[in-house]
């Protein structure tokens, strides 16, 4: 059976809700829990690599344990290298706009900073907003086919430092006590990962583009010459045809493919709290197009701060 009969099996196809040409879709009349069937899982995973960023409304049965117990059955959880995990809860983090690092309005695939990154994110909306707080994503295959092929040459070759210690002040319009919190807790551990800018997708064998804001430089490129490459591939992750955009009810469960997607949490809705909790997947270790793996190297680990009497 080819895997589209397989899904239409499981899933109906009136069920699968395209929000754009290339990206994105509403999956309906879906329970998400631990206890679904194999086959509905299989065809999740499969909706999802296809539309690389899939959308359940209405799960508000689900509580931390249980959207864990979900997400368990995508893969291995895995906490976030230098904030943990929400109290009581083994591997999800909380972000919270009331509170340090809640906010994070940069273009990124999840946690590139280290080697093996989360190849799924499942994240649900607690607390909502009556305005604002969208989330845009992109997907980073397609950005590679949109590249001529000169330039999809230029990109396999290419290689990019990612860190935990990326320009953040530079690159948000976070608060003071967002940056603060950046500083003293994100970055506690530093992390520097060498990727290829372009890596192989272990599930479908497709090439996507490795960016985002917490590169640093281009291994063997000089500053100059690296931030123009980097605008000119990151351009075109971020057009718009490339990319979705959500409105969040709370209750929805939103589950992107982060091999293959970057997102853009928009940061546009004052002082009005959000809160939204985050699984990750345990992911591969990218590959580039001839074969060479991401290598990843600790800076630094700082002390928690002395107190100066
Ligand atoms: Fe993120």
């Amino acid at each position: 059976m080819s895997n589209s009969a397989m899904i239409d099996n499981v899933i109906p196809p009136a069920d699968v809700v395209k929000r754009a040409a290339r990206i994105g879709a509403e999956i309906r009349n879906i329970k998400l829990s631990g206890d679904l069937p194999d086959q509905t899982i299989a065809a999740i995973n499969s909706v999802l690599l296809e539309r690389k960023v899939i959308f359940f409304r209405d799960q508000d049965h689900l509580d931390d344990t249980q959207q864990e117990r979900f997400a368990l059955r995508l893969g291995k959880l895995v906490p976030h290298p230098t904030l943990g995990a929400t109290n009581g809860t083994g591997s999800i983090l909380e972000l919270d706009s009331a509170r340090g690092g809640g906010r994070a309005d940069i273009w990124h695939t999840d946690m590139t900073f280290v080697d093996a990154y989360p190849k799924i994110s499942v994240l649900r909306g607690v607390v909502i907003p009556p305005f604002g707080g969208d989330t845009v994503w992109s997907n980073t295959a397609a950005a590679y086919l949109d590249l001529p092929p000169p330039l999809q040459r230029l990109a396999n070759e290419l290689w990019a430092v990612h860190s935990n210690a990326y320009d953040y002040a530079v690159k948000t319009r976070a608060s003071e006590a967002d940056k603060k919190y950046h500083d003293e807790v994100f970055t506690r551990t530093i992390y520097e990962t060498e990727h290829p800018v372009v890596r192989v997708h272990p599930e479908t064998g497709e090439r996507t583009l490795v960016l985002g804001d917490s590169v640093l430089r281009f291994v063997d490129i000089p500053k100059y010459d690296g931030q123009r490459l980097f605008d000119l591939f990151q351009s075109h992750i971020v057009a718009p045809e490339n990319t979705m955009r959500w409105n969040w009810k709370e209750g929805d469960v939103a589950i992107w493919d982060n091999r293959a997607t970057q997102h853009y949490p928009v940061n546009d809705y004052g002082e009005q709290h959000r809160v939204v909790r985050r699984a990750t997947i345990d992911g591969d270790v990218p590959v580039s197009v001839d074969g060479r793996h991401s290598v990843m190297r600790i800076k630094a680990t700082r002390q928690p701060p002395t107190r100066v009497a």
